[in-house]
């Protein structure tokens, strides 16, 4: 196949385009006090270590006060630090040291909704009718209904009785402590622009925008047809049919986003055919917006109970299918793992099959995709699910909802148990594991969620100095990605698939300055891949072993190459 077509190397260059994002879950980072939970000083005693590995915007989860009912994603003032996880100052100081460092850092926009301990809850609560009443959704309970039969994204009706007003109730998208902000009303839209403006001037370099497709309300409430014997309604049956929420997303893009150069990574799934310009495009809403093709893959409205298992091909589909999408238009941010999702290298890999081959196979096909890679911590030393843990032991409350609902859907408890170790959140919010010492070096004392018991196989001390181990793998991989001679092409060059037709094989090149093959044997059994043309280096291979003659590539189980033609 012959290569051309280098367009998008003559777009607008961006400071963010060629940066390597690495997400942080605070709580479980590092604990620098001894008190269980991870802190702001230590992420700031872990900078170097990131550096190192050599990303350059940290993303961290919600640190705001919160009573932490969703971990954070409920937040009770948005102009502080949580205690729990330091000061304000402490804040800054994170800011200025990884400046120093030159790295960036981003947080989470939490503001479809706040916490019902947030000050302008409580002043709704004491008058429905003030100006506070107007910052959220209240509405009367008519003839004992409530206004629309929605399911909230945690399970449940997205309604609870107002506190102190029985026959008032407030929606809440997701969890009952979480009440959803009212974006018709301009003060709430103020609101939300000096807070971001707010954390601008602290330094921050972005946010990570959360949950913000549920912003817009399909007006007046109505009921749709039930999907469950609950008699609830699915959310995303709303969100197809309601229109203009690009009015709410434009104002604040033009008013506060263009206005500072920053990052913003926008969590939007399910957006309108056709609309990707406007989110992603060049004078779009957002910088990018995560790329959840493989991730929603296969999920199913009636539980975690249905969802099917992602093949090798499904995989490989969905990521190219999303690079296509995004073609002339701009970034998608890649990713295997995030704070809500099990390890990709669970959910992405045959469980049987899981190997330090098939670790960095999947780190490499998803890493040099087009767009801006995110890596979650833990990610990088390979670390796994948690599995099944007992019910009393689960932090994840919709692992909990999703534990009972798979109960109603007829299996044992046991296979309920199964079922939902497989995308419970705690999978993933387990802590770093630092070293082969107690409570994985986390934490001097034990944590607020229990280590995962592989930590003395799994961790960044036994893998630091390993040449083969998944750690040296990703440091190569980010080396390489911004390596001089090849940056460009892995930034601007353009994603053309290498024979997306052949079972358990993901190839693709990326041309642009230089052209490169990223090839991976997604399967446990060798082959033979007849190549177009004679490779001219090899840039990385998962394996020390290589094998070609005469265009006649062959590759072990698992083998990934990236290969200069
Ligand atoms: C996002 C977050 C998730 C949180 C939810 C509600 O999806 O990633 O952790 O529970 O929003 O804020
Ligand atoms: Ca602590």
């Amino acid at each position: 196949m012959e290569i051309q077509a280098k367009e998008d190397m003559d777009m607008q260059k961006k400071w963010w385009h060629d940066k390597i994002v690495y997400q942080i879950y605070p709580k479980s980072f590092f604990d620098s006090n001894g008190d269980g939970i991870g802190d702001i000083q230590g992420i700031i005693q872990k900078l170097d270590y990131i550096k190192s590995l050599g990303a350059d915007i940290l993303w961290i989860c919600p640190m705001y006060p919160s009573p932490m009912a969703d971990q954070g994603y409920d937040i009770s003032d948005y102009y502080n630090i949580d205690p729990t996880f330091g000061t304000l100052d402490d804040m800054d100081r994170l800011i200025s040291e990884s400046k120093k460092r030159g790295m960036y850092v981003i947080m989470d926009l939490v503001v479809n909704h706040c916490s019902d301990e947030h000050e302008w809850f409580r002043k709704a609560c004491q008058e429905p009718g003030g100006k506070y009443g107007k910052y959220f959704y209240i509405e009367d309970i008519k003839d004992g209904k409530l206004p629309c039969n929605w399911r909230g994204i945690f399970g449940g009706s997205v309604w609870s009785e107002l506190p102190g007003h029985p026959g008032k109730v407030y929606l809440h998208t997701f969890h009952k402590k979480q009440p959803d902000l009212n974006w018709e009303n301009p003060k709430v839209r103020q609101e939300v622009y000096k807070i971001i403006n707010f954390w601008l001037d602290h330094g921050l370099s972005g946010f990570r925008v959360d949950a913000i497709v549920n912003i817009k309300k399909k007006l007046p409430f109505k009921d749709y047809a039930p999907d469950r014997p609950d008699g609830l309604c699915d959310l995303t049956v709303m969100k197809k049919e309601v229109e203009g929420i690009g009015e709410f997303l434009g104002e604040m893009s033009d008013l506060i986003f263009k206005k500072r150069d920053i990052f913003v990574l926008g969590e939007v799934s399910n957006e309108r055919e056709g609309s990707l310009p406007d989110y992603i495009g060049e004078n779009g809403y957002f910088s990018t917006m995560f790329d959840f093709a493989p991730n929603v893959f296969g999920k199913s409205e009636k539980g975690w109970f249905d969802y099917m298992p992602v093949t090798p091909d499904n995989y490989r589909d969905c990521c190219f299918t999303s690079q296509e999408r995004a073609k002339n238009i701009g970034f998608f941010a890649n990713f295997i793992d995030n704070h809500d999702e099990p390890r990709g290298i669970n959910r992405y890999l045959p469980d049987h099959d899981l190997s330090l081959e098939s670790k960095k196979m999947l780190a490499t096909v998803y890493f040099f995709l087009k767009g801006i890679p995110i890596i979650y911590q833990g990610q990088e030393i390979g670390m796994e699910n948690r599995g099944v843990v007992p019910l009393e032991k689960i932090d994840d409350f919709s692992a909990i909802d999703q534990y009972y609902v798979s109960i109603d859907a007829g299996f044992s408890p046991e296979e309920a148990l199964e079922i939902i170790s497989k995308y419970n959140r705690d999978n993933v919010r387990t802590p770093m594991q630092w070293n082969a010492e107690p409570y994985a070096g986390f934490s001097s004392r034990a944590p607020w969620l229990e280590v995962n018991p592989n930590y003395p196989e799994i961790n960044v001390s036994s893998e630091l100095n390993t040449p083969g181990s998944v750690l040296s793998y990703y440091k190569k991989m980010i080396l390489l990605r911004k390596n001089l001679d090849y940056a460009n092409t892995f930034t601007y060059g353009e994603f053309i698939p290498f024979h997306p037709d052949i079972h358990n094989l993901m190839a693709y090149y990326r041309s642009g300055d230089k052209d490169i093959l990223i090839i991976a044997n997604y399967q446990k059994d060798a082959r033979t891949i007849m190549l177009s043309r004679e490779p001219k280096q090899i840039l990385l291979n998962n394996y020390d072993k290589f094998s070609l003659s005469n265009l006649e590539l062959n590759l072990l189980g698992y083998q990934a190459l990236v290969l200069e033609l």
